[in-house]
């Protein structure tokens, strides 16, 4: 079985950006597991799925049409039937979405072998909550990331400044802690490191050295 690189961590800490620099380094293939939440959720919501119906919601999640594609700007591009839905699933309603068929156990489990697929020659860095506790409990390298929330806040601050979007970074940082508070406390998949990951806290930390830390790890 192909090598894989777990990147988890809570939200806003640059998974995502670290997973994609490992894979790019490495030449291994990339799985953004939370876009697999965030499509199951808009999926549904488009069929006008009633998400208290468990299994109707598992259901979507197993049939996603989805396609990864990599950018001309080596981004990332995600097809869902054939419609280009990359900026759409970034959307906070799509993230709210997303956090609604999260905890539910039968979306979770019909995500689990759609995740474990990813797993291919030459190898794969994986990003997301559980990808080191749950879907490659066998993974040759785990990494945890985290970061302050006010940390996290104010990166998330500097984004949306970048998009014309004007917020407070107080109440981002108090979205950030709760958004903790939901993904630690829930009683399914609950965000937590696996015992043999390895922390880097990136608070203090610019992108290059984060990828720096981590190639570290890969090296070893
Ligand atoms: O980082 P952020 O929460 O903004 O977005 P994401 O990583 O795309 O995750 C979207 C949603 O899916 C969140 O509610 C996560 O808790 C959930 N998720 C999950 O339950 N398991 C994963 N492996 C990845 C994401």
């Amino acid at each position: 079985l192909s090598p894989v690189i777990t990147v988890d961590g809570p939200s806003g800490v640059g998974k995502g950006t670290l997973a994609m620099q490992l894979a790019d380094a490495l030449g291994w293939h990339f799985l953004d597991s939370g876009s697999l939440y965030r499509l199951t959720g808009l999926s549904a919501h488009n069929q006008q799925i009633d998400f208290a119906n468990h299994q109707q919601l598992a259901d979507v999640a197993a049939h996603l049409d989805v396609q990864f594609l990599r950018d001309s700007q080596g981004g990332l591009q995600i097809l869902l039937a054939s419609e280009d839905v990359t900026a759409e699933i970034r959307t906070e309603q799509v993230g709210n979405l997303a956090s609604q068929v999260a905890p539910v156990a039968e979306v979770r489990q019909a995500l689990f072998q759609r995740q474990r697929d990813f797993q291919l020659p030459p190898g794969l860095v994986a990003d997301g909550r559980d990808m080191g506790t749950v879907v490659f409990p066998g993974a040759e390298l785990k990494l945890f990331l985290t970061a302050s929330a006010e940390e996290r806040a104010k990166r998330r601050y500097i984004q949306l400044k970048e998009k014309g979007v004007d917020v407070s970074i107080a109440r981002l940082a108090e979205e950030v802690r709760q958004r903790d508070e939901r993904d630690t406390n829930r009683s399914i998949a609950p965000l937590c490191p696996a015992d043999d990951a390895v922390m880097i806290d990136s608070t203090e930390m610019t992108i290059e050295e984060v990828f720096e830390s981590a190639m570290t790890y890969v090296r070893d």
